[in-house]
């Protein structure tokens, strides 16, 4: 379960206990959401974990299987959520979340309006930040969609702070009774230029609005839209470049010139005795930009609503 108290870590406030729900950390690419039942046991190539040792220990403790290998427990943030929850959609992640929450001037008390709800990778980030007095309201058309997203709500323990609606907000537009309440509103829809009106509808005065697009031609025609109730439109286009670090050794050959402050503090291997050079393994920490780096998500359109003076 996500934190309902902001004020303190999840992983810092309670041990677990059966019925939670604990991220299984083999390694970054490699994690996995369980939920712990007394009885039950989970199984990687590492061998077999009881849940049973798990309850009662910290978040982020090291357990060992029945072979010796290791898995680490972490706290479900949303951060960890968005990186494991099961994609039923294209979905938004962290460094265009990240950006959207501080752009958009979420904080804790708010009212946020968003759709499509999607795999709700975005919604959950949007509830912590809300978090504990504000409240989300999703939309999504598709009702298989909203129901999974609310499923997912309740695993993730944040469900007393977002209501998913089905409705089409392009056609529709935010529902009435939301009308001047919102102090913001992100949209993740293929015809965002359909909602801008409606959007500009629900939302307080000087309160903000983001639409997420793919492609520049959509960004384009959300501006045009948008223009006649905004002001300080603004698109943004968030790269992120991941690094690998990882520890690499170094065969080098001593007494062939070089200063000594360019060899790393090594551990000697081997020696060629009644020779001037000596062979020695050193290790060093390299980092380089990942090959997988992701590139292109999307465009992020922020836009100010106009105030009538
Ligand atoms: C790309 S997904 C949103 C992903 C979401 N931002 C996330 O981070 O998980 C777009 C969603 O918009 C929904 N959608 C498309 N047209 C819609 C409409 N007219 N009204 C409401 N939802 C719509 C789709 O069903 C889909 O679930």
């Amino acid at each position: 379960m996500l934190a309902l108290d902001t004020s303190k870590k999840l992983s810092f406030s309670k041990l677990i206990a059966s019925g939670d729900l604990v991220i299984v950390y083999e390694r970054h690419e490699t994690m996995k959401a369980v939920k712990v039942c007394e009885g039950s046991v989970f199984q990687n190539r590492f061998g077999m974990f009881k849940h049973s040792h798990w309850i009662g220990l910290p978040f982020g403790s090291k357990v060992y299987s029945n072979k010796s290998g290791y898995v680490y427990l972490l706290a479900p943030s949303p951060e960890l959520w968005t990186l494991v929850l099961s994609h039923r959609t294209q979905i938004l992640y962290i460094a265009d979340i990240s950006f959207v929450i501080m752009y958009l001037e979420i904080v804790p008390g708010c009212l946020v309006l968003e759709s499509g709800t999607g795999s709700g990778s975005l919604t959950t980030s949007l509830v912590r930040a809300v978090a504990p007095t504000g409240h989300v309201h999703t939309f999504d058309f598709h009702e298989q969609r909203a129901a999974s997203a609310r499923e997912d709500f309740e695993r993730t323990g944040v469900s007393s702070m977002v209501t998913v609606g089905v409705r089409d907000i392009q056609g529709k537009g935010f529902p009435d009774e939301l009308c001047g309440l919102a102090d913001a509103v992100f949209l993740d829809l293929p015809q965002p230029w359909l909602v801008i009106v409606s959007a500009a509808k629900m939302l307080k005065p000087d309160a903000t609005l983001c639409s997420f697009s793919p492609c520049i031609e959509q960004v384009q025609r959300s501006c045009e839209a948008l223009r006649t109730n905004f002001t300080d439109i603004r698109t943004f286009e968030v790269l992120l470049r991941t690094y690998e670090v990882r520890e690499v050794k170094i065969n080098s050959m001593r007494g062939q010139g070089g200063s000594p402050c360019q060899q790393p503090p090594c551990k000697r291997r081997h020696t060629n005795e009644g020779s001037d050079k000596q062979e020695s393994v050193s290790s060093a920490i390299m980092a380089r930009p990942s090959a997988e780096a992701r590139g292109h998500t999307g465009y992020l359109t922020f836009a100010r609503l106009r105030c009538s003076a």
